[in-house]
């Protein structure tokens, strides 16, 4: 499956819920979202169908994604289901990692062998801070329990953000020396309401990349992996157990080798995250429209896939995506 650039679409992240049981600061308002009801999301089945339709045209990559997506109920027999789907190489998820301690041993049994853990703080009063009122013990025994568990890879995502955790780039630089983590610093997208709240706390990855090497030297781990790779860019301190990875799109746009879908969990299929132009499948689905009739929809949808996105470092551009990131999964 190639898009009007050529690119090869293979890669479907799925937002089962919009519900979240933190509220980070640069990712939802404090008053919150709102929040679908239950008949405005896709129910497993409806996502399963989209997925084994997805699947024939080539997608061979799910990440599941919220919000949060370990709140919502039925979510291990889901990652069951997903796993005994034929044709599916790589199955993970994204989480805060609250809930992942009383989780890890139900979702490898069910067949999820690796995980992608989001923090941005190691100090307990600044992650209650920035997440309002999250509890930063539970996250970590979250990793811990995932890494006893036999997931690998870990990865864990901080998002860069001026004046918060600019002091913390070493600290969490040094986990990847003990751990065998992948440490990933992602640079902060002015979106949604990020662009109006949080336009002045973008934070490079060069100068995050430089400050690390102040003190070591990194050094490039054999470029991609394989053809489903997120955009990560994976580096090593040498004799350190895990890498440091680094998201940046903003100072280094990756859109040329896009390989993804988002499946939003209120059914509009989005085909690329800061562009917001969707194409809805949940109302053609409960129309009780035929697979043929998705398979045009899902390639609608990819037509419509931009080239490039929009948004700069120094300005959001909230005209070109004004949905917060808590409802597309990131
Ligand atoms: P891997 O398959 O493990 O490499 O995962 P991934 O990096 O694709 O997924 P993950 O959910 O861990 O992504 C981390 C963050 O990177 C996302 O939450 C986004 O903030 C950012 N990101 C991932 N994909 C894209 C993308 O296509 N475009 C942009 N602009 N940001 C992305
Ligand atoms: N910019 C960059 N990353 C973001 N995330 C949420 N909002 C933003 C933003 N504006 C990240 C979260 C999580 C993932 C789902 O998206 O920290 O790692
Ligand atoms: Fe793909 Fe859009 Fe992300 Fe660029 S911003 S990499 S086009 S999803």
């Amino acid at each position: 499956m190639r898009d009007s650039y050529n690119r090869k679409i293979n890669y479907l992240r799925v937002s089962i819920t919009d519900r979240c049981n933190l509220r980070c600061t640069y990712c939802m308002p404090k008053e919150g979202v709102s929040l679908l009801g239950h008949n405005d999301i896709l129910k497993y089945e409806e996502i399963l169908r989209i997925i084994r339709v997805a699947v024939n045209m080539g997608i061979c990559k799910i990440r599941i994604t919220g919000g949060e997506p370990l709140v919502r109920r039925g979510v291990v027999d889901f990652v069951a289901s997903l796993a005994s789907l034929a044709g599916l190489r790589d199955i993970s998820l994204t989480t805060n990692g609250t809930l992942l301690e009383s989780f890890a041993a139900k979702l490898f049994a069910a067949g999820m062998k690796r995980i992608n853990v989001s923090l941005d703080s190691l100090d307990q009063e600044k992650y209650a801070h920035i997440t309002r009122g999250g509890d930063l013990s539970a996250v970590l025994a979250g990793i811990d329990a995932v890494h006893r568990t036999g997931f690998a890879p870990i990865k864990i995502n901080t998002v860069a953000i001026k004046g918060f955790n600019d002091d913390e780039i070493l600290t969490f630089a040094k986990l990847s020396l003990h751990k065998p983590y992948q440490i990933r610093f992602i640079e902060l997208m002015t979106m949604g309401h990020t662009a109006v709240n949080h336009n002045d706390q973008y934070l490079s990855n060069t100068l995050i990349k430089e400050i690390i090497e102040r003190h070591y030297r990194l050094t490039p781990v054999n470029g991609k992996r394989g053809s489903t790779d997120g955009p990560a860019e994976i580096y090593r301190i040498a004799g350190g157990a895990g890498e440091i990875g680094f998201i940046s799109p903003l100072s280094h746009k990756f859109c040329q080798a896009c390989n993804r879908l988002r499946l939003m969990a209120d059914g509009h299929l989005r085909a690329c995250l800061l562009t917001d132009e969707e194409v809805d499948l949940k109302k053609p689905l409960r129309a009780g429209c035929s697979d043929a009739d998705l398979t045009e929809l899902i390639t609608a949808a990819i037509v419509k896939k931009p080239l490039r996105h929009d948004i700069s470092c120094d300005v959001g551009h909230r005209k070109k995506c004004m949905t917060d990131m808590s409802s597309i999964g990131g």
